[in-house]
């Protein structure tokens, strides 16, 4: 509790201004995630603050790997190692790591509060404490080729039928004039957290639901859930590659903006590398929101994805890691990552900045698909969500891969959820 006090204290001091260089320079090492220039962005903020306070920092880099990365967190947390100060945490993490993690509730003013989308700041409010400040927002989006829609006169897919008959329509038509490594639809299918957001996309847009409820029951063994995995189960092979399913965010990415993909389900930080100068599909590229499945209750539906930055309770120097976060989740550092990385602004009222727009033409029509994007059950399932996501992807990546038909898996994912619930308790 004194600590959480002296945070807050001192944030107020840093804020109010008191020259840093009155205090003796510290180090402060913050973990970074790896997925496309992150690192690159990571590591120029953190500099302009080392340099802008009189402090040093020394960057971690983590694997890109959303599981990886979890495993080598709550190594370090469980046995209180000084060596991090300040954690990039994805959304689905808060519960899991917020024994480890200070309070930094003091930190937002009353007007970065309102201006951070609220779906966030509960997120990571964890029995009344803010364990993470939101840094960046994901949503899962659909990317195509422009060129080769116009080509064929095909409209963006609007359903996954859509989506599977332009795919292959153009990977024949491509393949007669030669070119026959063209490949149909990529995305993230390897076993690993990137394809619970794929597969929690698939299901949701039929109206399957998001494996367990806002009431803690688990719902997966349904129709329209065994229907959409079997439409990806499809996939593979005709639209698909084999290989998609050890695919992550990067080896889709790799494939896409090489020119070797019509469709490509992605993060939005691939919009500013897709149109990078050096990108082969520079200029070529649309974004859309992902179609969506069959049936009456079929709907659009992106997973919610993002990352936030926390202070460790075990940091030496809670005070200066607690500005670095102040720092980097700014509108000024939120501004300059959507620019030169297109990372999503947690802040409202950064999605009417005409730069950002003109930057990040998307970014239009990125509120509504965020207001109404799918998120996992993290916040359900607390400390138990990892284990819930392991399941569901050993699961789907089986019925992906193997021999059973999607609806026997899932009443046995069913059985298996609620033994781990406690009876929705959880
Ligand atoms: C992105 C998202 C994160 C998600 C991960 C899955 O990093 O921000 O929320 O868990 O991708 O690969």
């Amino acid at each position: 509790m004194l600590r959480i006090f002296a945070v807050a204290a001192a944030i107020l001091v840093v804020n109010a201004g008191l020259s840093a260089n009155a205090r003796a320079e510290v180090t402060i090492s913050i973990s970074c995630s790896s997925l496309g220039i992150e690192q690159q962005l990571c590591k120029s903020s953190s500099d302009a603050w080392a340099k802008a306070t009189g402090n040093k920092v020394k960057l971690v880099s983590t694997p890109a790997d959303a599981n990886e990365r979890l495993a080598l967190y709550q190594t370090m947390l469980a046995a209180q190692a000084k060596d991090i100060d300040v954690f990039q945490i994805d959304v689905i993490w808060p519960a899991i790591l917020a024994p480890h993690l200070m309070d930094l509730t003091a930190m937002l003013s009353e007007q970065d509060r309102s201006d951070h989308f609220k779906v966030l700041v509960d997120n990571n409010t964890v029995d009344g404490k803010l364990v993470a400040v939101p840094w960046f927002m994901d949503a899962g989006l659909l990317y195509y080729r422009k060129d080769l829609l116009e080509k064929y006169g095909k409209e963006v897919p609007k359903t996954w039928t859509e989506l599977t008959d332009t795919a292959k329509a153009i990977m024949e038509g491509e393949k007669q004039a030669g070119k026959s490594g063209l490949q149909g639809y990529v995305w993230q299918g390897r076993a690993y957290e990137g394809l619970t957001c794929n597969a929690l996309e698939w299901i949701a847009s039929y109206g399957g639901g998001s494996i367990v409820n806002a009431d803690g029951e688990v719902t997966i063994d349904n129709p329209q859930a065994a229907q959409a995995l079997d439409m990806a189960k499809n996939w593979i092979g005709t639209i698909s590659p084999k290989g998609v399913l050890s695919y992550s965010e990067e080896e889709s990415r790799g494939v896409f903006q090489s020119g070797n993909a019509v469709f490509m389900r992605n993060w939005p930080y691939a919009w500013a590398l897709a149109n990078a100068d050096d990108s082969p599909v520079k200029g070529k590229v649309g974004v859309a929101v992902l179609p969506h499945g069959e049936g009456p209750d079929a709907r659009n539906a992106s997973a919610l994805g993002g990352q936030n930055l926390a202070v460790s309770s075990y940091s030496a120097h809670p005070e200066e890691a607690a500005d670095l976060v102040r720092y980097l989740t700014s509108a000024q550092e939120q501004k300059r990552r959507a620019l030169e990385g297109s990372f999503n602004p947690t802040l409202r009222s950064l999605y009417s900045d005409t730069e950002l727009l003109t930057a990040n033409p998307f970014y239009e029509d990125f509120l509504p698909i965020v207001e109404s994007a799918v998120p996992r059950p993290s916040t359900v399932t607390g400390r138990r969500y990892n284990q819930v996501s392991s399941a569901f992807v050993r699961t789907v990546h089986g019925t992906l891969s193997g021999q059973r038909t999607a609806s026997a898996v899932l009443v046995d994912l069913n059985k298996e959820l609620e033994r781990l619930s406690r009876g929705g308790k959880w």
